[in-house]
């Protein structure tokens, strides 16, 4: 048996213990697994409703499974709507640093104004209920406020990370079949100008159904824009429409909030859907116990918006709790790298939740910058996207935590909407182990016929039970939904999280990575079929296979092996070309370390690439066994 990495508890201090909001896991962990549609109840009874659901849960046609069946809501009435009869009306909603330097804030009572703007200035461009509008923004109060306008009017949004390129920008725009797009002429980011409309201009030649484009001015550089189809924000801000009131819209429990692409095992990236009541009461359920959020607690999750951990846990779930949430724009070792920590300092951060991959390139720098500031104001500490290694994890806990905060290792997926394995603030921890399940949640690591392994042996990861989180399916292909996450324990009926795992004697998770084709460099999830159809398209390629190699600081890396057409040569130059040639195609974060260009790729017989094999290669470890090659 192979052992796992640490088994020494770091037990959280009397004060966090004594102020925490969950006291007892285990009890209420036995509640919630034996009471589960109760406890789901009970916790939506925290929420304001319209109308309250007939019942908690139907599931009677799994894997769609239906929460708060019959209820009325809108998750802008709890994030926005109920605060303004209450004390946080006058409470930081919001405080914002550009990467210039340039601060604003938002009170809830401001934060509702600007939201009901936005949302009067979307429907006067004839945006209504049930339809897409896509958001291709830097991090700016305005890219919160266009998500929060879509929800209020019923509209689902579908953020798309400003680092993806135009080509993956029109694919998600067109998938979703989305008339409006919502962006800024830019972002600052290493002191440089991030192009944005410039880029969703290029989209918007190769998509059909995009017909309006609102760019908000941020960083004010000459931008193109065409009559009838193109409108500054502010100039829309200004007119008579724009009022600081708008009605919410009333929202059948299971109707879509929003969109949101990933990356999955084969082809074209996939809209995961979240729908109104349950993603609101497990996102604010997860948010409250987990983060163990205070009426006078600033938090600050440094993801970006456009991932699911901005969806859950910048936007909706703090809001929910009328939390103040801070937001920053650029990058984190901008001008130097204690960027983040003099914003803890000069904010007085109580919580601060961000990546494995952050923590390793704020940690090459040493803790002298850390130490220049006062980190006292800290509380928690949260880690999410990958495993977090013990290393990165102690140094965090050492430097930043000041060995007074826990690190709230959360696992979840774009698909669960909320944090599904994770410590509360009284777990004893164990330094890369996400620890256990959330409430009402039976986790499991099993093997191929849905047998539990045996502690600390390896296994896939499954939840055998249903959450009220849990993505409604996916947009518009109910198939693929059955197909990639509930077919491979289709007897028991259990949900396929992709990633393999282990659990120890204590009953602590331990996450190891994706069974699947899918690659997680710097926390973003991408797609091998996805890189290999961009490589495939570059004029001299035949064929392409990528695989993830561990790297130090993204946690992966991608490399690519590719066949040329006949009559073309491999030089340095041209694997250099290519290399680039991804980055462009794809964005950024899917540039690959290394292009190279072989005579063959090993295949099975049956023409399917081994990968397990070329990772080898390229760690240089033995290739294993290779009765299945075809060579
Ligand atoms: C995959 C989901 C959920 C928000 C960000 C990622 C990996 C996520 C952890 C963690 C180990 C983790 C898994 C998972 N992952 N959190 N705390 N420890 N691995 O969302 O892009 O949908 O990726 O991220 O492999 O399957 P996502």
């Amino acid at each position: 048996m192979e052992k796992v990495i640490e088994q020494k508890f770091y037990h959280p201090s009397a004060e966090v213990v004594a102020n925490a909001t969950v006291k007892d896991y285990e009890s209420l962990y036995t509640y919630s697994i034996e009471n589960r549609e109760k406890f789901w109840g009970e916790q939506a009874e925290t929420l304001q409703w319209y109308k309250k659901w007939d019942n908690v849960l139907d599931d009677s046609n799994p894997p769609f499974y239906k929460w708060f069946v019959g209820a009325k809501t809108n998750i802008i009435q709890n994030a926005l709507d109920r605060h303004q009869n209450t004390a946080i009306r006058n409470k930081l909603a919001l405080i914002w640093e550009g990467e210039p330097g340039d601060l604003r804030t938002f009170s809830y009572h401001a934060l509702n104004r600007e939201v009901c703007q936005f949302a009067n200035v979307l429907k006067s461009m004839g945006v209504k209920k049930g339809d897409v509008v896509t958001i291709y923004m830097p991090q700016i109060p305005e890219q919160l406020f266009a998500m929060l306008a879509c929800a209020k009017i019923g509209a689902a949004h579908s953020v798309v990370y400003g680092g993806f390129s135009h080509e993956a920008l029109a694919d998600r725009i067109n998938d979703a079949n989305s008339r409006v797009v919502i962006t800024a002429d830019g972002g600052f980011r290493r002191g440089k100008i991030v192009e944005l409309k410039s880029v969703v201009n290029k989209a918007m030649e190769l998509s059909p159904t995009m017909e309006i484009c609102i760019t908000v001015k941020r960083t004010g550089q000459d931008v193109y824009m065409e009559n009838d189809r193109d409108y500054w924000y502010h100039d829309l801000k200004a007119l008579p429409i724009a009022g600081y009131k708008c009605e919410t819209e009333q929202m059948d429990s299971g109707d879509m909030l929003f969109l949101l692409y990933t990356s999955g095992s084969t082809g074209k990236p996939k809209a995961l859907v979240h729908t109104h009541g349950g993603f609101s009461v497990y996102t604010s359920t997860t948010y409250r116990m987990v983060f163990d959020i205070k009426p006078e607690d600033r938090y600050w999750c440094a993801a970006d918006p456009g991932w699911i951990t901005g969806h859950s846990y910048i936007v909706y779930g703090p809001l929910m709790n009328g939390a103040t949430i801070m937001l920053y724009e650029g990058a984190p070792n901008h001008p130097y790298p204690d960027r983040w920590w003099k914003m803890i300092d000069k904010y007085g951060i109580n919580i601060l939740y961000t990546s494995p991959t952050a923590i390793r390139g704020l940690m090459r720098f040493g803790e002298s910058w850390p130490k220049r500031n006062d980190l006292s104001s800290l509380r928690l500490l949260g880690s999410v996207g990958e495993p977090i290694n013990p290393e990165a994890w102690k140094w965090y806990h050492k430097y930043i935590g000041q060995e007074r905060c826990p690190i709230m290792d959360t696992w979840w997926q774009t698909e669960t909407g909320g944090f599904m394995i994770s410590p509360l603030p009284i777990t004893p921890l164990k330094p890369g182990s996400a620890t256990k399940p959330f409430f009402g949640n039976e986790v499991a690591v099993v093997d191929d016929h849905g047998i539990d392994v045996k502690p600390g042996e390896e296994g896939s990861l499954v939840i055998k039970s249903p959450w009220p989180g849990m993505t409604a399916g996916v947009y518009n292909d109910p198939n693929r939904f059955v197909d990639t996450y509930w077919s491979k324990y289709k007897a028991q009926g259990w949900y396929f999280t992709g990633d393999s795992a282990k659990c120890d004697e204590d009953g602590y998770f331990w996450i190891i990575g994706r069974v699947d084709d899918v690659i997680k460099v710097s926390g973003y999830r991408l797609g091998t079929a996805e890189i290999e159809s961009v490589m495939v398209s570059h004029p001299y390629v035949a064929e392409a296979a990528a695989i993830a190699v561990p790297h130090e600081l993204k946690g992966n890396g991608i490399h690519i092996f590719v066949i040329l057409k006949k009559g073309f040569d491999g030089s340095k130059e041209l694997e250099t070309e290519m290399v680039n040639f991804v980055a462009e195609h794809m964005g950024p974060i899917a540039r690959p370390e290394e292009v190279k260009v072989v005579d063959s790729l090993p295949k099975t017989r049956s023409g399917k690439i081994m990968r397990r094999v070329l990772k080898a290669r390229v760690l240089g470890l033995p290739e294993g066994d290779l009765s299945t090659l075809e060579e």
